[in-house]
């Protein structure tokens, strides 16, 4: 059968890495308070020069170099941001110009946190439809351009950061390699609780992020509960079956309380939201290419990836890498 196959894991950060301490010169919060509530200890910030394609690039070339894969071989290239370079051409097109892939097809998707969620299922189904052979999926987000460096509630939980993975089509046996099963949602009625107040279309501004936390925290562990028993009941799997969850980044305390309601064991859970904070569509690749680094993500390994974000939208993805 044709699958879509994970052949290649990559990320980048940035320079500058900035810790709670920096952020409580700047606004009225301590390190302990980030900590207790978020698990938060550091994230990276973009400099001038450094934005969401140069991160995306960056993390590209080293997936494509762990998948011993060619630029020219890439038919298509979906990156997941909610903070592009320009409101328009697609910052995929400027990757894809980077790189120097030509000829095939290249966009952006916006579905906030679930951005690389959503970029992995279309890519899966482009690819087993015969679209393309080989495609770069990637999240990549400077939001740091977009807080409110005024607002404590909300500038000490976002940081910068891409991740990307190369997805190739290959004819697999059925207990082989590849994305077994995908679930996205979305709930546009909540927009109020997480949203940017600009835009090109209505105030002509990019406007800053806005949040009502709390009630973000209780969708976030309900949702993603729900989603992924959903992927577990389509593939007929159990989550002890699981060798690892790939969360989307927001909050420590949204990871413990996810997991254990599917009763998974924390060990099995990837967290790297105390290094990098919450890097929106980047956080779930940069966590698989942190955890496939360091030698806890090994070939076979079943892997399930889940994210939830503004919209709301929320979804899963579980594969065999
Ligand atoms: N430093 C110090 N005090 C703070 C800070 C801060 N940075 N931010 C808020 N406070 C204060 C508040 O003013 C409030 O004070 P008060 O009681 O005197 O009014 C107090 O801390 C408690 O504030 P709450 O908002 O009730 O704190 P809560 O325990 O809910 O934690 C948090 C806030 C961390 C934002 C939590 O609600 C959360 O994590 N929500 C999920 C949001 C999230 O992760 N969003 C990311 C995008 S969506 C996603 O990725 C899933």
């Amino acid at each position: 059968m044709i699958r879509s196959v994970i052949t290649g894991t990559g990320s980048a950060l940035p320079a500058n890495c900035v810790s709670n301490a920096d952020l409580a010169e700047r606004v009225d919060t301590s390190d302990e308070w980030i900590v207790e509530r978020t698990g938060i200890r550091q994230r990276y910030i973009a400099a001038e020069g450094e934005t969401t394609s140069t991160l995306a690039i960056d993390a590209s070339r080293k997936a494509l170099a762990a998948a011993g894969v060619d630029a020219d071989e890439i038919g298509l290239i979906i990156l997941a941001t909610a903070t592009p370079d320009h409101t328009f051409p697609a910052t995929a097109t400027q990757v894809q110009a980077a790189l120097g892939c030509g000829g095939g097809v290249a966009f952006d998707v916006q579905a906030v946190c679930s951005g690389f969620l959503y970029a992995l299922a279309t890519a899966d189904s482009l690819l087993r439809t015969g679209m393309a052979k080989k495609a770069l999926v990637i999240g990549s987000e400077t939001f740091s351009r977009i807080l409110d460096w005024d607002d404590r509630t909300t500038c000490v939980l976002f940081g910068d950061g891409a991740g990307a993975i190369v997805l190739e089509a290959k004819d697999v046996a059925e207990d082989g390699p590849g994305i077994l099963a995908s679930r996205l949602h979305a709930e546009g009625a909540h927009k109020d609780m997480l949203y940017v107040d600009g835009g090109p279309s209505t105030t002509g501004t990019v406007g800053k992020l806005r949040m009502k936390g709390r009630e973000v925290f209780r969708h976030a562990v309900v949702n993603l509960a729900d989603v992924l028993r959903e992927v577990l009941e389509e593939t007929g799997m159990k989550a002890a079956d699981i060798d690892w969850v790939v969360p989307h980044q927001a909050n420590a305390r949204i990871l413990d309380a996810t997991a254990r309601k599917l009763d998974l064991p924390s060990e099995k859970v990837v967290v790297t939201v105390d290094r990098h904070a919450n890097t929106s569509a980047a956080s779930v690749p940069l966590a698989l290419d942190t955890a496939v680094q360091d030698g806890r993500i090994k070939q076979g390994d079943l892997v399930m990836f889940e994210a939830m974000g503004g919209g709301f939208t929320w979804g899963a993805s579980l594969a065999r890498m």
